[in-house]
């Protein structure tokens, strides 16, 4: 094959989850510019059709549907409208992410922890069997999860130093290094539906909010020299979804920037 096809998602629908939120945005970006036809779901179904038009006034083969991961009902409408309006899926990436938890470790609700899990480690299970389904269906396929570096390594509170930004709540730690594991347990467990399973683990993504002081202590641990940008995750992405990463599968990219080699 050549190189340019084996980087193409040319006729391969893709779904994204939370693809109108920070990293979604660029996954979508990434995917539809590679000719996929991406389909981006969340909760705010106007949020996502605003960015959908967005990508489509660019040319770009982008559409928003309604998902709550939470509610089965909502994962199983979402299964049966891709099917009727798109003919089926190849691609999946597993992007949404809840944070309903804050306060840090002192501070830690109960009731808000099993929220992020209702939404972070069951209704993400939910939607990836479901989606999983669908991609079999077609022959085979691929999932890409986004996890984050928080899932293979500790918090490094000297990032906050100087700032408000507290400690980070731990539920964010627990389920994003399940992420990386639950991979691996797809790539087994799949491969005889020719569904690769595989795992980008990416650092901070700089965002206006950010304050400068957490900007500077971040940074100058990053052998790149600064935070993940827009662009930085499309190539990686577009990799693992198409046949480009064809021998590849129950493996997770750290895309640090260097902060930890
Ligand atoms: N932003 C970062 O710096 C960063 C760093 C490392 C890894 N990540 C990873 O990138 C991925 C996306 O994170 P982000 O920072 O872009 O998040 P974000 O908060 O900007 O977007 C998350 C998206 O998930 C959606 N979502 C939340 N709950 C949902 C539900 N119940 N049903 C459907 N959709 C739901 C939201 O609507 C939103 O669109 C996550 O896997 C996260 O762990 C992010």
């Amino acid at each position: 094959m050549h190189t340019k096809e084996l980087l193409s998602l040319k006729n391969k629908v893709a779904l994204v989850t939370g693809g109108a939120g920070k990293y979604g945005r660029c996954i979508v970006e990434g995917l539809a510019e590679a000719d996929a036809r991406v389909i981006t779901a969340s909760r705010n179904l106007e949020a996502g059709d605003a960015f959908a038009q967005t990508m489509r006034d660019r040319g770009l083969d982008v559409h928003a549907r309604k998902l709550d991961q939470a509610d089965p009902e909502s994962v199983a409408a979402l299964k049966a409208n891709i099917v009727a309006d798109f003919g089926g899926l190849d691609v999946f990436v597993n992007n949404a992410v809840a944070r309903p938890v804050s306060g840090g470790w002192d501070g830690f609700r109960l009731n808000d922890l099993a929220l992020s899990m209702q939404v972070n480690v069951v209704g993400m299970m939910d939607i990836t069997r479901a989606m999983a389904d669908l991609i079999a269906q077609r022959g085979g396929g691929t999932i890409v999860n986004i996890a984050s570096m928080m899932g293979m390594f500790g918090p490094d509170l000297s990032n906050y130093e100087g700032t408000d930004m507290g400690n980070p709540s731990p539920d964010y730690f627990f389920h994003r290094a399940g992420m990386i594991n639950f991979t691996r347990y797809l790539a087994h467990v799949l491969a005889d539906r020719r569904i690769r399973a595989n795992c980008i683990s990416p650092g901070g993504l700089r965002a206006p909010n950010q304050p400068q002081r957490f900007v500077q202590n971040y940074s100058k641990k990053v052998m790149i020299g600064r935070l993940a940008v827009d662009d930085d995750i499309k190539g990686v992405v577009v990799f693992l979804a198409g046949e480009g990463s064809k021998y590849i599968t129950g493996e997770n990219i750290l895309m640090d920037g260097g902060m930890h080699c």
